[in-house]
């Protein structure tokens, strides 16, 4: 598949493939290539519905539950989007744009789930006339290049993540909804290795609260250094959503965050992740 890069450290936009048509044979096994390798894709010009876009992602693996079993799992698309559920702008103050600007801090997706997610897949689906991009950092190639005294202090180490500690970043009320609040803490090995290359990945993200074995005010400021450092000048990919994009990352070896954009205007981009399996390497993120 020709692909181009996006950024000299990681990324690439692959050309000339339809997303509709790709199946487990034919299409799949190079784009899986091209993401163990390049941790995001971007395929421009697509047409994919909500339900292509969820067989796509099936392609990955099984599709995140975030009922906890309350009522089934239905793969359910997240809207990444200022628009409320009767259609209108959510107001400035309101949860939801607040939970928007949440993820606005770099950040790793599902590292607050009992099992954590593998890829992104997101679609850009309406889009206001400026703002709004998401930025990415390969976690690869900031373990790669990490000065030895602060990857000492990193390796590893296990981070406890949870999904109220991004959200209360942003506002204590917010910590508290139902959908935050009904999660666990879950602890991770602060790397993850890919199982196909065996290269290490740093694994972090704004939902870690604590480091095992170092004191509070310690263990944050390791992660605060970890997370500038990952994110410093020259390693972000910043990207303007174009419509008909469609953007793969992977969760084990990246960062992403947000951009905020005018709030008077509308912005969607339709979101879902694929939970990690085994061979995914998902025993090398385990304490
Ligand atoms: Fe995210």
């Amino acid at each position: 598949m020709e692909h181009t890069p996006l950024h000299a450290l990681f990324g690439v936009q692959v050309h000339d493939v339809d997303l509709r048509i790709i199946t487990a044979d034919d299409g799949y096994p190079e784009i899986r290539a091209l993401f163990e390798e390049h941790s995001v894709l971007l395929f421009r010009d697509q047409t994919l519905s909500e339900d292509e876009q969820i067989k796509v992602a099936q392609l990955f693996g099984p599709i995140e539950d975030r009922s906890k079993g309350a009522d089934g799992h239905d793969p359910v698309m997240s809207m990444v989007s200022n628009i409320d559920d009767d259609g209108g702008l959510a107001d400035t103050e309101s949860m939801h744009l607040k939970q928007l600007q949440a993820k606005q801090l770099w950040h790793t997706d599902s590292t607050f789930l009992p099992v954590p997610a593998l890829i992104n897949i997101a679609a850009a689906r309406v889009l206001p006339s400026s703002g709004g991009e998401t930025e990415f950092v390969s976690t690869r190639a900031a373990w790669c290049e990490m000065p030895p005294e602060l990857k000492q202090q990193a390796a590893g180490k296990v981070f406890w993540h949870s999904y109220a500690q991004s959200r209360r970043q942003i506002d204590p009320e917010l910590a508290k909804e139902d959908i935050i609040a009904m999660w666990n803490d879950e602890a991770w090995r602060s790397t993850w290795t890919n199982p196909v290359s065996g290269e290490e990945a740093l694994y972090i993200a704004s939902h870690v609260f604590a480091v095992d074995g170092m004191e509070p005010v310690d263990g944050m400021a390791l992660v605060a250094a970890l997370i500038e450092f990952a994110t410093r000048d020259g390693t972000v990919y910043s990207h303007q959503w174009r419509l008909g994009d469609v953007i793969i990352w992977d969760e084990r070896a990246t960062l992403h965050r947000g951009r905020a954009w005018p709030y008077d205007e509308a912005r969607s981009l339709s979101s879902l992740c694929v939970t990690a399996r085994e061979c995914d390497g998902l025993d090398s993120v385990r304490p």
